[in-house]
């Protein structure tokens, strides 16, 4: 199977990567000798028996029997599929992914998009710069910030700036007004004969009549991507007048229910506090950040969409949302929950913060501080307890009719959660408050019982089966009558997998060895022969995660085998030797099985025999030997 991946880049990911930084962000972890332990997140524990090795760059559950590398953890803990946490995984540390083998014409597209990303980056960037610079060149920009109470030192860390009152500001900061990329960035409106304003997508601005710059006399925001480029921006009229902001359109660079305002900035803050928190403004974020709550980051103008919640649960597995305490705080914090149901898992948690109506989270924190604001954070309601509050909202629970219209109402919100245990708590909590028995509840809401998690393909294979499950039977050559080990090559791979440098310890006729045994595992054995043979040192990771890429999953493969922090290095290459002299021992009985089937007759067939049984009584007595020989 063609890998999706070009060679080598995964090595070079996973070298750079640190999966303690990574598996940190969602676990609390502590060094304990030199491995790091934490309480598992893939089943409820209270002793933690899950281990990150920094080393190995592998995790594994000593409870559950959960493992695998960074890309691995994605994968399972933020439900990515592979290609998806490659490309996650590289964005964190600044790798760009290469394209694999495109044909030439799709190849060029890629390269004029990504050429035009970098053009409408560029100017975004340069006029970022020029706002930024007019700011301080203008008092009446300043002395609404100071009024405002907001520090110099938080505007220059968030990049505010002062877009001047004029028509065409930005021709200051351009040699060529006209360029296509100021209206392709959002910067230019650019309108048509007809007096229509032009799409920002628009190929062809031949018809303008008349340009000028989308912001004016307000204040910008710059709003950045993961990669920390500006892609767009935010405009704050000074003072009052309507539109009170003004942000970019929708372009190429700028996708408004993809981005938050902040999360670049805010990054490193949400894995130290363990959470984030939205907002619904840019202003919250920057105050938040004045008072040194830095785990901030705001919707752009819309409820918050499925897209930006999987961006965040990518960097923390709970969300507060902070709303005001208004009817449209209310509508929001509905939307808010409706998009995080599918999204939710039995680790993830979601919490509803609702401010006293008069407020909104800049102006509680300059009022009360920040103690008092994380006081309200730590009364934030559960998602399940919004949950039941909406339903009930304005519903007579006493009579049967607003029962009804309760359990009516719930049914498309339940049938949205995916997470058995959190599913199972919210009906028999539901039930309860009906007055109903809980399957009843389930029938009549048509959830049937949880269902088991379908053995997945390759490519989304989530977590491996419990260890006290039954081997998976059938599938496999029986190998001979006799005295057969049992499936030796399962054994030997993952000692292959933990230290793929044994690979070039043994030799070629130990190679042949591996590759000619018969059974089911000989894909896997020839997609691991021909990665290693091309990346001679690649580290255990990055062996383990290539393997997946080339549609072979190491987990899905080895099931219940053990897996590279159960192998003990100390022992693995005299493990493995002696594993190849029992393999070759069962190739040579295999041999002299059939010679005794062909009857013995020639002469040749009989040496042959003879010479075998020499080289079965040496491996044997390698075998007894306290320790294996070298080959
Ligand atoms: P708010 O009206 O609550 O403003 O809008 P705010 O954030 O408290 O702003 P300040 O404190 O008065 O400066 C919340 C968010 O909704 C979007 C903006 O993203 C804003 O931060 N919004 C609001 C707009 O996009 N356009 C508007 O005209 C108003
Ligand atoms: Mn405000």
């Amino acid at each position: 199977m063609q890998q999706r991946i070009p060679p080598g880049f995964i090595q070079d990911l996973l070298a750079r990567a640190d999966i303690v930084e990574v598996v940190g962000q969602h676990v609390e972890l502590k060094k304990t000798g030199s491995n790091y332990k934490g309480l598992c997140p893939f089943h409820g524990e209270k002793t933690p028996s899950f281990t990150v090795s920094a080393g190995k760059q592998f995790y594994h559950c000593f409870g559950c029997g959960v493992h695998g590398t960074a890309i691995g953890f994605l994968m399972d803990y933020a439900g990515m599929g592979f290609v998806d946490a490659v490309k996650d995984l590289a964005g964190r540390y600044g790798l760009t992914v290469p394209e694999p083998d495109l044909d030439p014409q799709q190849l060029r597209q890629l390269q004029q998009q990504r050429s035009l990303h970098a053009t409408l980056v560029d100017a975004l960037q340069a006029a970022d710069n020029f706002y930024q610079h007019r700011l301080r060149h203008s008092e009446r920009a300043k002395n609404y910030l100071i009024a405002r109470g907001l520090q110099g030192q938080v505007a220059k860390r968030f990049g505010l700036g002062y877009a001047p009152d004029d028509w065409q500001p930005l021709a200051g900061a351009f040699a060529n007004y006209n360029a296509d990329a100021l209206v392709q960035s959002g910067l230019v409106v650019a309108r048509d004969a007809q007096g229509d304003t032009l799409e920002p997508q628009a190929e062809s601005f031949a018809d303008v009549q008349r340009r000028y710059d989308r912001l004016r006399d307000r204040i910008t925001f710059p709003i950045r991507n993961l990669r920390g480029e500006v892609i767009g921006f935010g405009g704050r009229i000074i003072d009052q007048g309507e539109p009170k902001y003004l942000n970019s359109p929708e372009t190429v660079v700028f996708h408004k229910g993809e981005e938050l305002y902040g999360l670049f900035e805010a990054r490193a803050a949400i894995s130290r506090a363990g959470y984030a928190l939205v907002v619904e403004g840019y202003m919250d974020v920057v105050a938040l950040a004045q008072f040194g709550v830095e785990h901030a980051v705001a919707t752009l103008g819309t409820a918050c969409t499925v897209q930006q919640l999987q961006k965040l649960f990518r960097h923390t597995g709970q969300v507060v949302f902070s709303f005001d305490g208004d009817a449209a705080g209310r509508r929001a914090a509905r939307r808010a929950m409706e998009n995080a149901l599918p999204l939710l898992s039995d680790t993830r948690v979601v919490k509803f913060l609702f401010l006293p109506s008069e407020h909104d989270p800049d102006s509680y924190v300059r009022e009360k501080g920040a103690e008092a604001f994380e006081r309200e954070i730590g009364r934030a309601q559960p998602l399940s307890e919004f949950l039941f509050a909406s339903l009930f909202d304005g519903v007579a629970m006493a009579t049967a009719e607003g029962r009804a219209q309760a359990i009516h109402d719930a049914g498309p919100l339940f049938s949205q959660i995916a997470a058995p245990a959190l599913l199972g708590q919210l009906l028999t909590d539901f039930a309860r408050q009906l007055g109903m028995p809980t399957a009843e509840l389930r029938e009549v809401l048509r959830l049937s019982a949880p269902a088991r998690k379908p053995v997945a393909a390759a490519e989304t294979f989530g977590r491996q089966p419990h260890r006290s499950e039954p081997r998976r039977s059938g599938g496999r050559h029986a190998l001979r009558t006799f005295a057969a080990p049992p499936d030796l090559l399962r054994m030997m791979l993952p000692l292959l997998l933990s230290q793929p440098a044994l690979w070039w310890e043994i030799g070629p006729a130990q190679h042949a060895l591996l590759s000619q045994e018969p059974s089911d595992l000989q894909p896997f054995v020839m997609a691991l022969e021909s990665i290693l043979e091309d990346q001679p040192g690649i580290s255990a990771a990055a062996l383990w995660e290539t393997l997946r890429d080339a549609g072979h999953a190491p987990e899905a493969v080895l099931a219940l085998s053990p897996d590279p922090l159960e192998v003990d290095d100390s022992t693995a290459k005299q493990d493995l030797f002696a594993m190849l002299l029992r393999l070759e021992r069962t190739g040579l009985l295999r041999r002299q099985d059939a010679l005794v089937a062909g009857g013995l007759v020639e002469d040749a067939d009989r040496a042959e025999y003879r010479g075998l049984a020499l080289r079965l009584r040496e491996i044997d007595q390698a075998l007894r030997a306290p320790q294996t020989a070298q080959w």
